[in-house]
């Protein structure tokens, strides 16, 4: 088990609710792991060189019409030199996400979830999903990682249940364990 693992957490939100899933998330990894940093930061303020220090990196993103916010784009492009030298391989990666799913319960989360982890795979690193048994799955859950439905059945915005919360928390708390398995 390493003493020191480093995370990054970085996302986009505009209107809050995906920042409260990674501040949830984060709680969860600080929960797990006694000697844990977690930088958490807006992928607009997020550079190469907080990905390179990471050894837990967690994307998330609302869905913005069907996919993932540009802002989180930009940083994955950004990213493209890491690619070039197999810098990010053998990382651990998460994905978070949340969108008002109007009409149903996805509105594209899915692809935008995937769209996450294809990124990941880019770079050699090992995604974490999130297993049908965690705490908080029912309420949170898919296998791509934690996502949250924040509109209500007009499509305006409803919020984050306390049970969305503690499925984030679970989240995070899951990749610090897988983390602890696979860093040395
Ligand atoms: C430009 C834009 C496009 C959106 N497109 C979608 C969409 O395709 N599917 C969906 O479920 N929600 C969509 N939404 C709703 C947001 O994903 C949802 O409100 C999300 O929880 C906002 O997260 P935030 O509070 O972190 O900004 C969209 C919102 C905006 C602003």
């Amino acid at each position: 088990m390493p003493a020191t693992i480093n995370a990054l957490i970085a996302y986009h939100s505009d209107y809050g609710s995906t920042e409260k899933m990674a501040q949830a998330i984060a709680d969860g990894m600080r929960a797990s792991h006694a000697d844990i940093h977690i930088e958490r930061k807006q992928a607009v303020q997020t550079s190469p060189d907080d990905l390179l220090a990471a050894d837990v990196i967690v994307f998330g993103t609302p869905v913005h019409m069907g996919g993932m916010a540009w802002q989180m784009k930009k940083l994955i492009d950004e990213s493209a030199s890491l690619w070039m030298e197999n810098a990010l391989h053998g990382k651990i990666g998460g994905v978070f996400a949340s969108g008002s799913g109007f009409g149903s319960a996805g509105g594209g989360v899915e692809l935008t979830m995937a769209g996450l982890h294809a990124n990941f795979l880019e770079h050699g690193m090992v995604v974490v999903g999130f297993p049908k048994n965690a705490l908080g799955y029912a309420d949170g859950g898919l296998h791509w990682g934690v996502y949250a439905r924040t509109g209500n059945h007009e499509g305006m915005p409803a919020g984050l249940s306390d049970a969305q919360l503690t499925a984030a928390r679970s989240y995070g708390a899951h990749l610090i364990e897988v983390a602890e398995k696979l860093l040395d």
